[in-house]
């Protein structure tokens, strides 16, 4: 994820930004820059790679003198981590840093395009860059609003106009972004750690704010140019609890991200209700012609793409298998151009999925990568790529990947339905308004996490469990269960509620709890026949079903009710309480939640 730190005050600028992003490096990024007042021009020095990369490089070119700049962290999102993707953009009057993405950002550079401006970079970035450039006129307020008006999706800005020396401009909507209060010097940034060095005060931007700042002075107006009086804060943080955004771990600020990063990832692919991807070699209208997907992947990824397979099957036709990398690699492919290969991954980089798509070129099959790292080994040799926008994950045990893999899951079965005739443009925009609605109370579910920990603390000291579901259920309990396992070290499996009978129940007894995933409405009392059998044995239950299902209280020991969305829907919702319990589980056994033992978070070796 992108960071961003300005500084205006009397030390010297770039060995502030430098130490304030040096502070931001936790949260990944891929090239670094600064853009510092020196003898009145602006001076921009960036660089791919790590901070010692661009250190380097001003070694090399010199380093810019000042006492005003702004500097950024880049996480890439829109083209490759290069060094003219890198932040600042702008030209010698304007420079600005970014956090976020411009939904919109194709019909700006169109907009300026047609006003003849030549855009050198790949990133939405340079559209605000250039904007900016367009509207101003003198007055760097009146254009920074003009292009908040014209700008749609999530941005926290850092802007210097040379014409400005010692001033700099922030503003934000959707991306974090703080104003620190010194003595004789003020900050921005996008994270608490970049300032806690030099001050613990600060303001909190809110949606559409614009500070102005200069080393004496912070001025905050709104959309309208009233000057507004802000609380000062106080951060009490450490360090460490900085960095992790005041949550315990990161496990529990990514589950907490997941809304945004849901968003993120799937407004700027949605057009007038209807999801596009500007794929190069896969071109919208070409969605129809494949005879059946294959979804390639491993751990969370490939059980996102067991999500995929029920989604895409049931809105659009079209037949999908599901393979574990490791396997698919070494099977006699029956593939060919006909067939589309989907290769799920976060880091774009595990060994296995790397030689999956490699296996499914070789057939001569169309491969999509759906991946979260830019410019990764995955990313670069798919035949198309869908980013995911989930921002960096840190946490090992993945969680906002996962639930954006799945978005974009929901996006291609709607792809697909409306290819094959299955859906209408009105029902595509339908459909997308509900993925925003589930946004919503996702974020609503996660402001009450207490029965969560009610149900971890019934079943912590549980050796072995069980989840079962059916249908997109099971394709839940999957992830649950790894989920689960992987951190709390109870054994944990994920079964088909109807399968549980043909000889795994015999290791159901009362010390066996079972946790049931019920939201399908349509085998809902399937699934109940299968909670009584294991009920029968003696297992203690846990429910989870629609906040509207009708359960007979002897069914469960306890009943975890989820709002209610169509059976299509519901992983996006389930999937919460699955991670909640997982963590604080895993919490109650006083396990290391971000480090668990044994893994990795990116698996490069066969
Ligand atoms: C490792 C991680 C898992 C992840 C899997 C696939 O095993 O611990 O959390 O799901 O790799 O990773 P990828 O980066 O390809 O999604």
């Amino acid at each position: 994820m992108c960071g961003i730190v300005g500084y205006v005050g009397m030390q010297d600028v770039t060995d502030v930004l430098i130490d304030g992003l040096q502070h931001l490096e936790y949260r990944g990024y891929d090239s670094a820059g600064i853009a510092v007042f020196e003898e009145g021009e602006i001076r921009v020095v960036k660089s791919r790679g790590r901070l010692t990369d661009l250190i380097q490089r001003m070694e090399e070119e010199g380093k810019p003198s000042g006492t005003c700049g702004i500097g950024h962290t880049r996480w890439a999102t829109h083209g490759e981590p290069s060094d003219v993707n890198s932040h600042p953009h702008g030209n010698e009057s304007i420079s600005i840093v970014h956090n976020g993405i411009i939904e919109n950002y194709m019909a700006v550079k169109a907009f300026l395009e047609e006003k003849g401006y030549v855009f050198e970079s790949q990133t939405d970035t340079e559209t605000i860059a250039k904007l900016l450039d367009y509207y101003y006129t003198g007055d760097p307020l009146k254009a920074i609003r003009s292009v908040l008006a014209k700008i749609h999706g999530s941005y926290a800005l850092g802007i210097i106009f040379r014409d400005f020396p010692g001033k700099i401009f922030a503003t934000r909507k959707d991306s974090p972004l703080i104003v620190g209060v010194g003595k004789g010097e003020n900050f921005i940034a996008s994270d608490v750690p970049a300032i806690l060095k030099y001050t613990r005060d600060y303001y909190l931007l809110e949606q559409d704010e614009i500070a102005e700042l200069t080393a004496d002075s912070v001025t905050i107006t709104d959309v309208n140019g009233d000057i507004l009086s802000k609380e000062l804060m106080t951060a009490d943080w450490d360090m460490e609890a900085a960095e992790k955004g005041g949550y315990p771990h990161f496990m529990i600020k990514e589950i907490n991200e997941q809304p945004t990063a849901i968003v993120n990832t799937i407004s700027p692919r949605i057009e007038d209700g209807v999801p596009h991807f500007h794929l190069p070699n896969l071109p919208d209208d070409t969605f129809g012609r494949f005879k059946s997907v294959q979804i390639v992947a491993c751990g969370t990824a490939m059980h996102a793409g067991m999500i995929g397979k029920y989604l895409i099957e049931r809105m659009a036709r079209l037949p999908v298998n599901v393979e574990i990398a490791s396997e698919f690699r070494y099977r006699d492919l029956l593939l060919d151009k006909d067939d589309l290969v989907i290769v799920i991954s976060q880091s774009g980089e595990t060994a296995d999925s790397l030689a999956a798509l490699r296996a499914a070129k070789e057939v001569g099959a169309h491969t999509l990568a759906v991946v979260n790292v830019v410019g990764s080994s995955i990313a670069r040799e798919a035949d198309d790529v869908i980013y995911t926008y989930a921002g960096l994950e840190i946490s090992v045990a993945s969680t906002k990947a996962y639930t954006v893999q799945v978005a974009v899951m929901y996006l291609l079965a709607i792809k697909f339905a409306l290819a094959r005739g299955r859906m209408t443009e009105q029902e595509s925009a339908e459909f997308c308004r509900t993925l925003f609605d589930i946004s919503k109370s996702m974020e609503a579910m996660l402001k009450d996490t207490h029965e969560c920990q009610y149900y971890a603390s019934k079943f912590q000291n549980a050796h072995s469990l069980f989840f079962i579901g059916r249908g997109l259920d099971y394709a839940l309990s999957l992830e649950g269960s790894l989920k689960l396992k992987e951190i709390s070290y109870i054994h944990s499996e994920a079964y088909a509620a109807g399968e549980l009978k043909h000889g795994t129940i015999s290791l159901i007894s009362q010390d066996v709890p079972v946790i049931a995933v019920a939201t399908q409405t349509r085998i809902y009392e399937k699934t109940i026949s299968n909670v009584k059998e294991v009920r029968a044995r003696g297992a203690k239950v846990l429910l989870i079903c629609k906040q509207d299902a009708v359960v007979d209280p002897e069914v469960a020991d306890y009943i975890l009710r989820i709002p209610v969305y169509d059976d299509i829907f519901m992983p996006l919702m389930t999937i919460v309480p699955l991670q909640l319990f997982a963590y604080y589980t895993t919490i109650l056994r006083g396990c290391d939640v971000d480090k668990p033992r044994n893994l990795a978070k990116s698996v490069t070796v066969e």
